[in-house]
Order: structure tokens, then sequence, then C-alpha cells
């Protein structure tokens, strides 16, 4: 689980823009003489990652595995044989001996007997070099497909894609000279197949050298050259995005420096990009869809990108525990540069270094690019040093540029925060307060990675909803929330390396997860200033904290005694703690004797329980002593089985106390934990409500939060003249509510629009396409009192002309 990181709030700021109420009658009352916040029109944007072949065999248009021979993974390349190509009635091996360029520099070198060839099958996996391969081809269309090559004697390649027994269109190209020289055909299809593959061979023996055979169907996103998939795109444009965060994610990282993303090696003629292996995610990426068009995507989807910039630090030690991949500060800049350059490429005019590059690869205007982030998860004293190092460089040359980063840095002030959060549906029902307690005067937010990722299945219809309470927790904060974007955004069939994913795809097809429409939804209907909303859900006030409780500790070791349970007077429990008969060791390396109960692993996470899950209203006095390692204790109370809920004292490399539950606002208070010294913790359960304290003092008073599975918000959309309501419900059951939107809410019809399904766990799949999906619809209300039923399991949007 990452941490959110959140400083308090008095008490008071709390639902501030939405109260609960118990009543008998549920109804919903939107309060529309005035409006509250404005939302940030930035809210809804994508964070497009090289993850899962997103952009190289994905929605990068280039439909030939290992175009250039360079890519370096497995073990074709010790057999010295292409990967992802095959042969027939021929001999390929690798060359290296002339290169193409001195950025790419090997070719393939081919002999062929009579009807010999080489063919690959697109971006299949393990392509073994006959059908069935992954090139979707429709009849009637046009494929261009470009290589370089040179050869001792003249030469008739035959070129052709063929499925099964089928030639669907074949050319014919006549190769000469004994330099690389630059070939192209053009391929149109007489029939529609989904599975061929692409041939180049020879009806005499030959031989010959290739090098970059590239395909690319004339039909690209706008019809531009090394474009994009038209379908995928669409898929995006739906989602309306407000910005492109690009391109990752660890893909930044790298797993060690060495295979970070380098955005100058994704600039210029493609053949003479450096590839890039993607260590973290497993595949070559050839940085066809680099940089440029990165920014040309933003264009065209009229998106505000916002660019990652690696921080100096690999993704093995992207917290800065080792310093293996951490460049020295002294060393640091060269990484200074290329974000300054990257600033410059989109935006400095054209007698600039850069923006003359970025006019000679087709866009002499300046792209205007006002955001980036510096580093990616990177966390901890290293990141600190190198962030504010970056920082005040860029904003020394760029004051204007918005500069995001990964946590809050210490001893600076940041400008926005990218927390992220990958979790359980209960997490994200919860989360829906996350932002309400926030401090305004602290750096706004960028929520830059979220989704259901435990008990979503492959992306089901639970997940979407709560998300989406999740959603209208940012939405309703978002004067403070300024962007948010859900994590990752593609998939292609076969190439899991996350998941779940919002769209999925293979060669010729696509689906949105219920997620994926989740965020159209939401994209679609965000209001421009928010109301007030008051809800009366006639629901039980929140239950008690109850259950067992447990000791614990994170790579650090650390002695309990003097443990005693009290409810009202009565001692619960009392352990003598010369064994531990009756304890359940979770984790750790756990013992007892003469009173002390110790944990001497250095473990992350240990935890040791005890007691009954039916205790309430209980009070724990105990004694704790830190004997080594980096942190404090953990102490945790209402403990059922073995979720999450502790007092975390001394965490986060011992400057953090804070609760740790799925059910709480994780608020943070600055405090460490001295080895040697016994300290006094006292942790008071009173119904709902937790009281901390250490060596005698409060620390804290916290309140479990309602753990409902229902949301709601509600604003206007200024140029549509509309009341846009958002109902979210998590439970088993449709609710009903009267909505209620007072006398300047007058509305006729209500148009809705819901996504649902009978059962929680539902997915969507190519086959039948689009299960759960947003249905639009309407009801008429006579006035701006009326009735609505939220079906169970369902996120909704309600509009209505004010
Ligand atoms: O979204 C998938 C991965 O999750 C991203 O690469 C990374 O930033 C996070 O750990």
């Amino acid at each position: 689980m990452k941490h959110l990181f959140l400083k308090s709030l008095p008490a008071a700021m709390l639902l501030a823009l939405m109260s609960y109420v118990g009543a008998q009658e549920p109804s919903i009352t939107i309060d529309t003489s005035k409006t509250t916040i404005k939302t940030s029109p930035l809210l809804y944007g994508i964070f497009f990652e090289e993850i899962n072949r997103a952009g190289e065999g994905g929605i990068y248009a280039e439909m030939i595995q290992n175009r250039s021979f360079e890519d370096k993974s497995r073990v074709d390349e010790v057999r010295n044989t292409p990967l992802a190509w095959g042969v027939g009635n021929a001999e390929a091996s690798l060359d290296r001996s002339q290169p193409l360029n001195r950025n790419n520099s090997t070719s393939l070198k081919v002999k062929t007997q009579a009807g010999g060839f080489i063919c690959n099958g697109g971006f299949i996996r393990d392509f073994n070099g006959r059908d069935p391969g992954s090139i979707a081809v429709t009849s009637g269309d046009a494929y261009d497909l470009t290589f370089f090559a040179k050869t001792g004697s003249k030469t008739d390649l035959k070129i052709s894609f063929e499925e099964g027994s089928s030639t669907l269109a074949s050319a014919s190209v006549s190769i000469d000279g004994d330099t690389w020289k630059k070939y192209s055909v053009t391929l149109t299809p007489n029939k529609t197949a989904r599975e061929s593959i692409l041939k180049i061979g020879t009806d005499a023996p030959a031989e010959f050298s290739l090098d970059m055979v590239s395909l690319f169907p004339q039909k690209t996103w706008k019809g531009r050259k090394n474009g994009l998939r038209p379908d995928l795109m669409e898929r995006l444009v739906a989602m309306k995005p407000a910005f492109v965060r690009f391109p990752g994610g660890c893909f930044v990282e790298g797993v060690g420096l060495e295979n970070r993303a380098i955005w100058k090696n994704s600039i210029g003629p493609v053949e003479e990009r450096i590839n890039q292996y993607n260590t973290k995610w497993g595949y070559n990426c050839s940085n066809g869809l680099g940089y440029h068009e990165y920014l040309q995507m933003c264009e065209d989807l009229n998106a505000e990108p916002l660019f990652v910039i690696n921080c100096g630090m690999g993704h093995e030690t992207r917290n800065g525990t080792d310093s293996m991949y951490v460049v020295p500060m002294d060393q640091m800049g060269p990484f200074v540069q290329d974000a300054l350059d990257a600033i410059e490429y989109a935006n400095g005019d054209v007698t600039t270094k850069w923006g003359a590059e970025r006019a000679k690869n087709g866009h002499p205007a300046p792209f205007n690019m006002k955001y980036m982030e510096i580093g990616n998860e990177n966390s901890g004293k290293d990141y600190n040093e190198r962030y504010i190092l970056m920082h005040k460089a860029i904003k020394e040359k760029y004051p204007e540029m918005r500069l995001i980063a990964n946590v809050e840095t210490q001893g600076f002030r940041n400008e926005i925060v990218d927390p992220h959060l990958y979790s359980t549906p209960d997490r994200f029902f919860n989360g829906y307060f996350t932002y309400d307690l926030y401090d305004r005067n602290d750096p706004q937010i960028y929520f830059g990675e979220y989704a259901v990722t435990q008990g979503g299945g492959r992306g089901n219809l639970i997940a979407a909803v709560a998300e989406s309470a999740f959603m209208t927790g940012l939405e309703r904060n978002s004067d403070i929330v300024i962007m948010s974007s859900y994590a990752p955004l593609f998939i292609r069939t076969g190439w899991q390396a996350w998941n779940p994913n919002a769209i999925v795809f293979d060669q010729n097809r696509s689906y949105g997860i219920p997620s994926y429409w989740a965020q159209v939804m939401f994209a679609n209907n965000r209001p421009d200033k928010l109301y007030r909303v008051t809800i009366n859900d006639g629901s039980s006030p929140v239950d008690p904290i109850q259950g067992k409780i447990g000791f614990g500790t994170y790579r650090t070791q650390a002695e309990y005694k003097d443990i005693k349970v009290v409810k009202n007077g009565v001692t619960l429990f009392e352990p003598d703690l010369n064994n531990l008969d009756g304890w359940n060791r979770i984790s750790g390396t756990w013992s007892a004797e003469g009173g002390i109960l110790k944990q001497t692993s250095g473990n992350p996470d240990t935890l040791i329980t005890c007691g009954s899950p039916d205790w309430t209203d209980y009070t724990l006095t105990l004694k704790a002593r830190k004997t080594g390692g980096s942190e404090g204790f953990l102490i945790s109370f209402g403990v059922q089985n073995r979720e999450l809920r502790r007092w975390n004292l001394g965490g986060w490399n011992n400057s953090t106390h804070a609760v740790e539950a799925d059910d709480f606002i994780e608020e943070h208070l600055a405090g460490s934990i001295e080895t040697g010294k016994w300290y006094d913790i006292k942790i008071e359960l009173k119904g709902s409500e937790v009281n901390l304290y250490l060596d005698g003092k409060l620390m804290k008073t916290q309140k479990r939060l309602k753990g409902g599975r229902s949301a709601v918000d509600a604003g206007i959309n200024e140029s549509a003249g509309e009341v846009i309501l958002k109902y979210v419900n998590g439970t088993d059951k449709p609710v009903t509510y009267t909505i209620n939107s007072g006398k300047t809410g007058a509305v006729g019809t209500v148009k809705t629009l819901t996504l649902t399904g009978d059962n929680p766990n539902a997915e969507n799949t190519y086959e039948p396409p689009e299960n759960i999906v947003p249905k639009a619809g309407s009801v008429q209300a006579d006035s701006a009192k009326f009735q609505y039923t939220f079906p169970a399991y369902s996120v909704n949007v309600l509009r209505w002309k004010k």
C-alpha cells in the first residue's frame, strides 16, 4: 500500500462540502442557491506509461516487432537469430559488422535458397516463424512497408502478407548496391485477416542484408506518419483527458540507471533512435513513440503535456536506501540539463537549439508544456536533495513551469505532490474522505496513479464503483486536488505486466474495463463549481472499533511489557509474558521471557496478535522499547483478521507517528522513537473513536470513517446550465432517494447515465463487447423534488437544466 501524506485541519473542516445526517426518509438535498468551490479543469487526465506494450506494439501503429533487430532480450541473441522473426528455407543471422548508423548497430544478414524467406508475426509473443501471426490487415486498406537493404548483386524481393495458405497482398522490390539504401512499397490486401504474417523472400537463391523493416497502416490517427492507432486514440478521445502524463511510471526510472527513459534518444529519424530495453516491464522499446510524438499526441487530444523526467535515481534505489543507482550530487548536471532541454524542446522558439530540433522534426510552433514531474515514486533523503536541485534549476530558467514532486520534500515548499494508491475496494470507498481534512496551505495534489488492484479481478464492476466513490472525493476537494489519473492505461493481451489496466486491446480489437468507463463518465460530467449537498441516508451511526490487539515493528527490533487491556474497570487481559501460549504469531521473530515480549528480526511489517475479536471500548496500556533498527513501534487495535489498523510510532524512517488503517484518514504527526528508552503507550477505544497517548500525553483523537459504500457530490456545469449530481452506490441493494434541489433547481427532463450490472465481479471482455458500459436514459421530474432509485453496484450521473 502506498501512503498518503496528510496533515491535519480542524475537524470542523471535515465534510465541509457534504454532510451526512441520520433520518428515516433517505434524501439528497442540493443547495443550488450558491456554489462552493470551483473544480479544477485539469482534474481528469490520463497516465500513459510504456508498460504492457502500451506504446511499442500498442497505440504506436508500427506493425513489426523488432524492426531494427536491436531487441537484445532473451536467448535469441545467443543463437544470433533475431527475436520475433522466423525463416523458411533460409538462414538469417544478426550482424554487427555493417551498422546502418551508430545508434542502430545490428542488422540482419539473410541467405535464401530458392523460395526462401524471412517473416515477422507482429507483436505476438514467442513467434515461431509460422502462422498464426498477429498482423491484422483490412481488405482494401493500404500498408506502407519501408526498409533499408544492401546486397552484393541485384535481387528481387518478394513481399507479401500471408495467413494460412492465403496470400493477402504481394509486391516485388528490386534491391541493388552494397551500401544501405531505403526502399518502400505499399501493400493493399484483398482480404481482411487478423493473424497474418509479413514475408520477405526470393524466388532464386540470394544474399542480402536488411535493417529497419517497418510497416505502418496508412490509416493512422489523423494520417500522421510514424503515427498512432486510430481505434486506440478514439478510446482516449472518449476519456476527454485534460492532460497526459508520460512516459511513466517505473519506465522513467529504469531498473538501474542505464535503462532509464532518455528523451533525447527518442527524437529525430526513427532509424537513428536508440532502443531502450524496458527492463522493468520486460520488452524492447524502439522509442518510435518518442517525446515529439507524445507532444503531438497531447496537441491532438487537446490535453496538457505532463512530462516525467528521471531525477538521477534508478528504480532499484528509488527510496534512496542504497547509493548504487543514485547519481552523486556533483554529477547531476546532465540530469538537470535533460530537464531544461526537454522544456526548451517543447516550448523554445525556433532560434533555440532544442526549439530548432522540434521545428526540424515537423513542429515549428511551441507545444507550450506547463507541467513536469521530477522522478517517479522516489522518496527519502536522496530524492529530497535531487528534487530541490532540479526544481531550483528549472524554476530559475522557466519560472512559469509547474513542478510536481513524488512526495513532500523536507524543508522545501512543493507546488504539487503526486500520491499513488493501489489497494482494495474498501480502501477506495473510505478514500472518499481523504482530502476533506487536508490543509489548504499545503501543496496541491496530483493524484497520479490509482486503481483497485486487490479484489477487483481483471478490472470488475465493484472496482469501478469503489474508484468512483474515491473520485467523487477528489472532485469534492478539487480546489486542492487539481489533477488525477487512473493507472495503468493500456494492456495488449498476452503482454501483461500489471493488473488491471483501463483499456485492453489486441492487434485490431479493444475494450474498456468498467474502470475505464467510470473515467469516461467523470471526465465528461465534471461540474465547474460545486454545491453543498446534504445526504440523509437513514443509516446507522458508524460502527465501533472492534477486535484484538497486536504488536509489531518495521525493520526494527523492539520489546514490550506491562501489557494490559481494561474495559469499564475490569481487566480483560494481562499476560505474564513468559511464554506465548494463546498468541498468534503472524510474522517476525517473537519470544517472551521475564515479563518481556521481544521481536528480534529485521523484517518489515512484523506482527503478533492476541485477545478477542469481540472486544470494543477498551483501553490498552503498555511500555515499549526499541532495541535496534530504523523505525519504532506498530501497535495494533481493533484487529479482526490480519487487516491493518495500527498506530505507527516512528514510522516513515523514524520521522512520523500516524494511524494506518483502511477506515481512518492517515494524519501524520512529526515524531521519532529513541533506541533504549521505555515509552508509555495508551490506546483508548471509545465507540468509533480512538485516543492515542504517548508518555501520558494525548497525541491525537481520531474517528473511524463511516465505512459506507456510497458517495455523492453535485455541482453545476455553467456552459450547459446544468446541475450534475453524481451518486455511487456500492451496496448490493438499490437505494431510493428523494432528490431535492431547492427553488432554483427546477427540473423537467433528468438525463441519467448509469454504469452497473447484476454482479459486482462482472468484467468486460472482447466477446460480448462492452458488458459493463454506461447506459444513457432519462426520467421526467415535475418539480425540484423527485425520487430516483440508484441500482445496486452503480455509478450514476444525473443532469438537468437549472
Ligand atoms: O502503474 C504501474 C506502476 O505503478 C508505475 O510504473 C509505477 O509508478 C507504480 O509503481
